[in-house]
């Protein structure tokens, strides 16, 4: 495995690569946020993106909860959209559809059990995925994610089984509402996972003071943008100091300079969620830029300098 594989010329060096997943630079967008269908690809490598994370997808289609779903509160959003997508087969048939692929895709599945993510892999195979990304931590539906995302053994059973169906890398996205991440982690490293994206919303909640009421239909949700940040910087620092795997960080980025802070805390990459939904997708390609000036004037040839800098100062 090589992480920020050397290029040519005097560019700086911001390629992330995972076996054959390999990204031109270290921002993706992250699940969800865009919405489900595929065909945003090209406008999110326009942007600027390294790569995009579908919303994740099941086995069968979901509804979702009603409206409310999202509701804005200071420095993020909270939602329970409750997974709403069209199902593993109408997903792949308008995957099929795509014309051009520009940028590498990473399609996110949930389940409740080992089979369900194999036969959702197995569906997938021959479609142009590049990676899978397992969402075991979506904090607000019951039997999927973070219900699984807790159990050691469960995310051992899902990666193993996952890593056997499939040709490409596998990650897993975990959740900062367990015990010990590290454990989880260390877990699905050991059953073959090839990197951890870190992290999910955080849960939450909002309540109406007019009326007494949650604000969410499914009263509890998840937490996201610049509220989760040292959240999931702390997390992304937990892991890169107890286990070997590439880290993707997740949890507030809006700025360049947030994405820095996570390869300082040991991330190799990142992505970026809520800042698309308040700032558009052009920030991507912003975030890019930032970093590449920051490593001009700091004098760092590849992002691998600055990953896990922070650890030298215990
Ligand atoms: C509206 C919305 C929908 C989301 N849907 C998903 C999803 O389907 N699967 C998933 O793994 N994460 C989902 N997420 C979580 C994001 O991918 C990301 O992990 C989280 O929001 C933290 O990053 P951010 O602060 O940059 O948004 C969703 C987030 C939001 C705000």
């Amino acid at each position: 495995m090589k992480l920020h594989e050397k290029s040519n010329q005097n560019d700086l060096q911001v390629s992330f690569q995972l076996k054959n997943f390999i990204m031109n630079n270290p921002v993706m967008l992250a699940s969800g946020v865009v919405g489900v269908h595929p065909d945003i690809l090209p406008r999110v490598a326009e942007a600027g993106a390294g790569a995009m994370v579908t919303k994740s997808i099941s086995m069968n289609p979901r509804e979702g909860y009603r409206n409310p779903t999202v509701v804005e509160v200071e420095s993020g959003y909270v939602n329970a959209i409750g997974l709403s997508n069209p199902g593993v087969n109408a997903f792949s048939k308008e995957l099929a559809t795509l014309k051009e692929k520009p940028i590498p895709i990473v399609v996110s599945l949930f389940g409740s059990t080992p089979t369900e993510f194999s036969d959702m892999i197995s569906r997938l195979e021959s479609s142009s995925v590049d990676c899978y990304e397992l969402n075991l931590s979506c904090p607000h539906v019951e039997k999927v994610g973070l219900e699984v995302g807790q159990d050691p053994e469960a995310v051992s059973s899902i990666v193993k089984i996952a890593k056997k169906f499939s040709s490409r890398p596998v990650l897993i996205k975990v959740s900062s509402n367990i015990t010990d991440i590290v454990e989880i982690v260390s877990a699905a490293k050991d059953s073959g996972a090839d990197g951890v994206t870190a992290i999910n919303t955080v849960r939450a909640m909002v309540i109406d003071i007019e009326t007494g009421r949650p604000i969410l239909s499914n009263n509890v949700g998840g937490l996201s943008g610049p509220a989760v940040k040292a959240i999931a910087i702390r997390c992304v620092y937990e892991i890169s100091q107890k286990v070997d795997i590439p880290i993707i960080g997740c949890g507030g980025i809006t700025h360049w300079s947030d994405a820095i802070e996570f390869f300082l805390a040991g991330a190799s990459c990142v992505q970026v969620g809520s800042a698309v939904a308040y700032k558009g997708l052009d920030v991507l390609g912003e975030i890019v830029d930032g970093i590449k000036k920051y490593m001009n004037n700091h004098e760092i040839k590849e992002i691998g300098e600055l990953v896990g800098r922070s650890h030298s100062y215990q």
